[in-house]
């Protein structure tokens, strides 16, 4: 479904919900991070692009007769069948069901600005897969964020936007995230991608527009939870190693200042911060690549940022590697640049650069040779670079 069809099919089940047709519309998309992982908390570089999957609201204000309306936010999850209500007397707090945490996020960081939220009426659905490590959370929280902002009318700083979703992330969520997610969501446009420094917070457009290639995200559908304490783990490391490297964050460190800091860090921290280290600078010359189309180089460096994040800061699984061996496996010849986990880790998907006119043939080989290694069945598109949140009516 793309978005005005995803925002159709959303505005009806408003209406049948409802019975009555939706003031507003916004949508906002997921992400694949093509390189760049586990830098964004350590004030290093990103590279991700918006997807064609995005999380898309239908809202109105409750109807005037409903005095009880006036004061609260109901929410019909149009997927699931579900119905979450968030009352605005009293300051936001974490609730139930488990997702609507997300949202309330987002409406707790704006009573923190002092901006009054209004009562509404909310349908909504999401083609982000949840859990897949393409960030159906930013989506739903910059989702919010954007209809507050059309149903107020008043629109805040896109940096802004992205820094109050993430502190949903963190304090409703309880996942102590960077600020990747949530800015790609916010910022995203189409045909590029974004090339982020989260030290300054500075965006630079990457443009992918070279029809020969394609970006494919292969779904392992082995679920991935980034509050299970792992993530906060790796972030704690880096912490650590900076500490004892004497520098601000990782982003400081160099391989050189790294190998004489060695003695000061633990076996398992050196790791960490290789790949950190590491990673920053090759997500810079990935940019450059992308740039010169240069894919071959651009290719080689995903390979090694996969095998990084496997060996070093051990962030994938069975099943991510099982996808990359078999990309490597199907190699140039077969159209594969590259390939690598994107996200979190620990499950969700991977990112492949491949030749436009191969999609298909890689596609097939990809999702039948994954199910004969691991007896699981893969989800794979492919998606063009797509736009930040946006106001489809309203
Ligand atoms: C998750 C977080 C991001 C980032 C990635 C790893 O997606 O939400 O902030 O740290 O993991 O690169």
């Amino acid at each position: 479904m793309n978005l005005q069809e995803l925002s159709s099919h959303v505005a009806a089940e408003f209406q049948k919900h409802y019975g009555r047709a939706p003031r507003w519309i916004v949508a906002a998309p997921g992400r694949v991070n093509v390189i760049g992982e586990h830098t964004d908390y350590n004030d290093g570089f990103v590279l991700p692009m918006a997807i064609e999957r995005y999380a898309v609201m239908a809202a109105d204000l409750p109807p005037s007769q409903f005095a009880s309306a006036q004061t609260q936010i109901t929410i019909f999850d149009i997927h699931f069948d579900e119905k979450a209500t968030i009352d605005l007397i009293a300051p936001i707090t974490k609730g139930l069901p488990k997702w609507s945490n997300y949202i309330r996020g987002v409406l707790a960081g704006f009573q923190n600005r002092g901006q009054t939220i209004p009562a509404l009426d909310i349908a909504f659905m999401s083609t982000v897969p949840l859990g897949g490590g393409l960030s159906s959370s930013a989506a739903l929280e910059v989702c919010t964020a954007t209809l507050v902002e059309a149903a107020t009318g008043k629109t805040i700083d896109p940096v802004e936007k992205a820094l109050l979703a993430q502190k949903a992330e963190h304090d409703f969520a309880g996942v102590p995230c960077g600020i990747m997610d949530q800015f790609i969501s916010a910022l995203g446009r189409e045909g590029n991608l974004l090339l982020l420094d989260c030290r300054t917070r500075k965006t630079e457009l990457v443009p992918m527009s070279d029809p020969s290639v394609a970006l494919l995200v292969i779904n392992t559908n082995v679920k991935h939870e980034l509050s299970g304490g792992e993530y906060a783990e790796r972030r704690a490391q880096c912490e650590e190693a900076a500490k004892n490297l004497g520098v601000k964050s990782l982003r400081d460190c160099t391989p050189e200042k790294l190998e004489q800091g060695r003695g000061k860090l633990s076996e398992v921290v050196f790791r960490r911060a290789r790949h950190v280290i590491g990673e920053i600078e090759r997500t810079v010359h990935a940019a450059e690549g992308i740039r010169e189309s240069n894919w071959p180089s651009v290719g080689q460096l995903m390979y090694a940022s996969h095998a990084s994040l496997r060996d070093d800061y051990e962030v994938s699984c069975a099943e991510l590697d099982a996808v990359v061996e078999i990309a490597e496996d199907i190699g140039y010849q077969g159209g594969v640049y590259g390939c690598r986990m994107t996200g979190g880790g620990f499950g969700g998907c991977c990112v492949a650069l491949v030749k436009a006119s191969d999609v298909d043939a890689i596609t097939q080989q990809i999702a039948a040779e994954y199910k004969a290694k691991t007896g699981i069945d893969a989800t794979i598109f492919s998606s063009r670079p797509a736009a930040g949140a946006t106001i489809v009516k309203g």
